[in-house]
């Protein structure tokens, strides 16, 4: 892995924006992107700069069971308002959280990332090591599947929610091993929060309690850190500081 330093999120958004940019050059044509407070400063950066993604393909992470595109808590509301509205991609894929039928749903989004291989794969990092909406003990080999989201992620979601009943219990989110098909990985992390499962991912073993582990078993992952989130990492000596 190679390890990214910064001093904030604003300063990652930079370096995620060159990373990006790099690819472009590069003859990337299909980005993975995700959802979250962590990737917004680099769409931000993605606008600012006005790259030009219109004969791109992006596919999604993520999405919500039960909610519509239209839904300001969809993921497809997010992508259209931080990223799509202004720098939009010839096609984007996120998982059709109102299909009826999941099973189909998921072979449907599986079949899209075999047949457009993602070129760059933007990734979150959760508190407990998660990535997409795999908690720990999903195994490593997971394709596109549904999820059921704990009891403490629904609670921790209702604040999101005029009324309980709405909140989603369930996601479509790309397995582990939809993930690692990805030719190149940035996970961007930032924060304090972050900093355990930043050294478990880095430093610890390679184990599915631990989800973004297995990304020591890909050969070309950067990992973008803020010095916060760098705080429990013992070796020091490979991070480059920007
Ligand atoms: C988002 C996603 C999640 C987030 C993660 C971190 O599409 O799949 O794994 O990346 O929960 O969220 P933030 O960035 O809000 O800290």
């Amino acid at each position: 892995m190679k390890i990214i330093e910064v001093q904030d999120q604003v300063v990652g958004g930079q370096v995620g924006r060159q990373i990006f940019e790099k690819a472009l050059v590069d003859g990337a044509q299909v980005f993975g992107l995700a959802t979250g407070s962590t990737p917004v400063s680099i769409y931000d950066e993605l606008i600012r700069k006005k790259l030009d993604f219109s004969d791109k393909i992006s596919i999604n992470l993520d999405e919500y069971v039960g909610l519509a595109g239209t839904d300001s808590q969809s993921y497809q509301f997010f992508m259209q308002k931080h990223l799509f509205d202004q720098r939009p991609f010839a096609v984007s894929y996120i998982p059709n959280g109102q299909a009826t039928d999941l099973l189909a749903e998921v072979t449907r989004y599986e079949a899209i990332i075999d047949a457009y291989p993602i070129d760059l794969q933007l990734l979150g990092l959760g508190a407990n090591g998660h990535i997409g909406f795999n908690e720990p003990g999903t195994a490593f080999t997971s394709l596109t599947h549904e999820v059921n989201l704990t009891a403490s992620t629904i609670s921790a979601n209702a604040r999101f929610f005029a009324n309980p009943a709405d909140v989603p219990r369930a996601a479509i989110s790309m397995g582990i091993g939809s993930i690692l098909k990805a030719q190149q990985i940035l996970l961007v992390a930032y924060g304090t929060a972050k900093a355990d499962a930043v050294k478990a991912m880095i430093e610890g073993p390679m184990t599915e309690a631990v989800p973004a582990s297995s990304l020591q078993m890909h050969a070309n992952v950067i990992v973008l850190i803020d010095t916060a989130a760098a705080a429990k990492l013992q070796d020091r000596n490979d991070i480059k500081r920007l």
